[in-house]
């Protein structure tokens, strides 16, 4: 099935004509697809005056009416369907956190695609038939595990499906089993190489060559960490429910500059979140995507609310695109400061006394908002109030004099912060009541 050493499919490797002519076509069916099947596609399409058969180029596409998540909500849950719900073999859902639940829909095909996508991916991150792949991510309504899970044996490995939690059992059939890929939540992978250290047994000893980690931002910084814990190779995988699930881009190992974009099923623009202009290549803003060749639940621009910005291609002839840096929507604005998670992050593995763990909240003292940053001590390094005072003084001056930003640093006892077993939640907003 692969072609040359590097690649799964040709597509992967062809002219950049080749690929857009492809795209093209596929769009032209993507956008007739969705008008004739989804009466929200049809009235929003009527409304802002674009017809699929207006579109003559690609760039054409910005002309068509965004989908955002609230469309997802309004239609709860089959109304985007763009099949009869019995074509659909399998539904998914993404909780959020208020409200109805977002429901995603796959035939048999698109679960076939899905399927080639996620084997590519791992492919793509130095996985080969045969492997033993370790999955920890959630299965069930997440799209995570169900989503590896395919694609592990698609591409001709053996799965261990194990999902998420129960940390000592991971670390027990990994020590068993000795997979050589793991998939897994960055945050959950750090849990999983704590239960190593508490079992006496260093991570770096383990079978473990490579991660593939995704489904929460994270930063280079941690990628450096992790590697150097496990001793693997730490990959980068992108993908979110209303799009597929994980595979909609991936890290190639033999570059790791980022995840690559399957443009041959995915068509990627960046817009710029507050006026919706799409933004020159290169530019940072909100990742827009479409799909090309979804059956059940074709989605035409949708908003993922996701930051990055596009790459030119390395690896692979396809566009890559930058670490998230964040979402629209989890930016924290501190006193007219906009702070993303991921930038306290990258701060706080800057100090060597501290471990890569954090929680960051958010207070309300009269009109002004305050942050504190929650970080722990690393295992092992002597702790007493002068060493936490110090520790909490030199990052709340690095949080400062890097993002602007005044905080309060809390330095808490090694191993007490909660840990993640699938996606961390990183940030407590105590301004509402109700969190
Ligand atoms: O998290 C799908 C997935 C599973 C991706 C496993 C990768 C691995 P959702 O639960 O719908 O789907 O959440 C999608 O997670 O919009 C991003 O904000 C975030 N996200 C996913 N992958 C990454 C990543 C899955 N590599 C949302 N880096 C997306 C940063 C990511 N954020």
């Amino acid at each position: 099935m692969s072609l040359d050493k590097e690649t799964y499919q040709v597509i992967e490797r062809s002219s950049v004509d080749e690929l857009r002519a492809l795209q093209l076509q596929r769009l032209k069916w993507s956008l007739r697809h969705a008008y004739d099947n989804v009466p929200h596609y049809k009235k929003a399409f009527d409304a802002a005056g674009a017809h699929p058969n207006d579109l003559r180029a690609l760039e054409d596409l910005s002309r068509f009416p965004f989908l955002v998540k609230q469309d997802f909500r309004d239609h709860y849950p089959f109304g985007l369907l763009a099949v009869p719900r019995e074509q659909a073999v399998r539904l998914h859902a993404s909780s959020g956190t208020t409200g109805k639940p977002t429901v995603v829909a796959y035939t048999r095909n698109d679960i076939d695609v899905w399927a080639e996508l996620m084997a590519r991916s791992i492919f793509a991150g130095g996985g080969r038939p045969g492997d033993l792949v370790h999955i920890a991510y959630g299965y069930g309504l997440f799209t995570g595990g169900l989503g590896a899970h395919y694609g592990a044996e698609r591409l001709g490995c053996t799965v261990v499906p194990m999902s998420g939690g129960q940390t000592e059992k991971q670390v027990q059939l990994i020590r068993d089993l000795e997979p050589r890929i793991i998939m897994v939540t960055p945050s959950y992978m750090l849990a999983i190489s704590e239960e190593f250290a508490r079992q006496g047994v260093d991570p770096a000893s383990c079978s473990l060559r490579i991660g593939i980690f995704g489904a929460e931002p994270w930063t280079n910084a941690l990628r450096a960490q992790i590697e150097s814990r496990l001793g693997i190779d730490a990959l980068d995988i992108y993908g979110l429910s209303e799009v597929m699930g994980p595979g909609v881009a991936m890290e190639c190992i033999s570059t790791k500059d980022g995840p690559v974009l399957w443009e041959d099923h995915f068509y990627p623009e960046i817009i710029d979140p507050e006026t919706g202009r799409v933004l020159p290549e290169g530019e940072e803003g909100e990742l827009v995507l479409t799909s090309l060749t979804k059956e059940a639940l074709p989605v035409i621009r949708y908003r993922t609310r996701d930051r990055t910005r596009l790459l030119p291609p390395t690896a692979r002839t396809m566009r890559r695109m930058d670490r998230i840096s964040g979402r629209t929507d989890d930016m924290l604005i501190i006193r007219g400061v906009n702070v993303f998670p991921t930038q306290i992050e990258e701060l706080i593995l800057r100090q060597a006394a501290l471990a890569p763990h954090y929680h960051l909240e958010i207070f309300r003292e009269g009109h002004l908002d305050s942050l504190t940053v929650n970080v722990e001590l690393q295992a092992g390094v002597e702790d007493h109030q002068a060493r936490r005072d110090g520790v909490a003084g030199e990052l709340a001056r690095s949080i400062k004099s890097y993002i602007g930003v005044t905080t309060t640093v809390v330095v808490h006892s090694s191993s007490s912060l909660e840990r993640s077993m699938g996606k961390a939640k990183r940030v407590s907003d105590r301004r509402r009541p109700t969190q």
